[in-house]
């Protein structure tokens, strides 16, 4: 179980974006938020996957406290993919640093072989998508939060994703956070759907 209790978040001299906000999160749970741009979406997404520290409540996945070190069982994939990877490294250094992730899982999300060997800036924004999927769904995931993920993709590359994440959400028990503008897609592949305001 992946359970956010009572945090709060505020960037520097700036006022609450949330305050005391809980949600949870079952193995193989596929949940989507919405909410005004603004909110504060990205900002719980990051206090979720431990990039930030919130200023009260606590982040648990499976009981404890998710630590700074060793692999995140709570991977985040960002909107765009070109701020999540190193530009100075080849693709398959770029996975290999997330362990071993299984060979299917390129295939599934058409990853082709000659793409390891170049640098981020030698792949479209959608093929570098899906390696920051890839390297999202490495073995120690438990849970995935998808923020944004697919808007900046076509419509048979969004439905090739979601479609590869679906299936190994439900073989894996990987539970899933959806956060989009997209009603028709939260609609269509999450198991419940919750307003960012009615959390906190
Ligand atoms: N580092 C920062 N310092 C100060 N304010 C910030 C910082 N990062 C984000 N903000 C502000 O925090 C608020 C929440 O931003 P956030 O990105 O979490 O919203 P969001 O709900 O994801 O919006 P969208 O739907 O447009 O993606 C915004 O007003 C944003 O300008
Ligand atoms: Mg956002």
């Amino acid at each position: 179980m992946l359970e956010v209790e009572g945090v709060s978040y505020r960037h520097t001299r700036q006022p609450w974006l949330f305050r005391n906000l809980s949600l949870s999160i079952a193995p193989g749970e596929i949940v989507g938020l919405y909410g005004k741009s603004g909110s504060g979406k990205t900002t719980l997404a990051q206090v979720i996957a431990n990039y930030l520290k919130p200023e009260e409540g606590i982040v648990k996945v499976n009981e404890k406290k998710v630590k700074s070190t060793g692999p995140n069982p709570v991977q985040l994939v960002w909107q765009h993919p070109e701020k999540a990877i190193n530009p100075r490294w080849k693709m398959k250094n770029v996975l290999a640093e997330a362990g071993n992730v299984d060979p299917r899982i390129f295939d599934a999300l058409g990853i082709a072989p000659s793409w390891m060997t170049r640098y981020p800036s030698e792949l479209s924004g959608g093929e570098l998508q899906r390696f920051c999927v890839a390297r999202a769904l490495a073995p120690n995931t438990e849970y995935l939060i998808a923020d944004e993920m697919t808007t900046m993709l076509d419509a048979i590359t969004q439905a090739q994703i979601w479609y590869t994440i679906l299936q190994l959400a439900k073989k894996r028990a990987i539970g899933v956070l959806v956060i989009s503008h997209d009603e028709q897609l939260l609609e269509r592949i999450c198991d419940r759907v919750i307003d960012f305001n009615q959390l906190h």
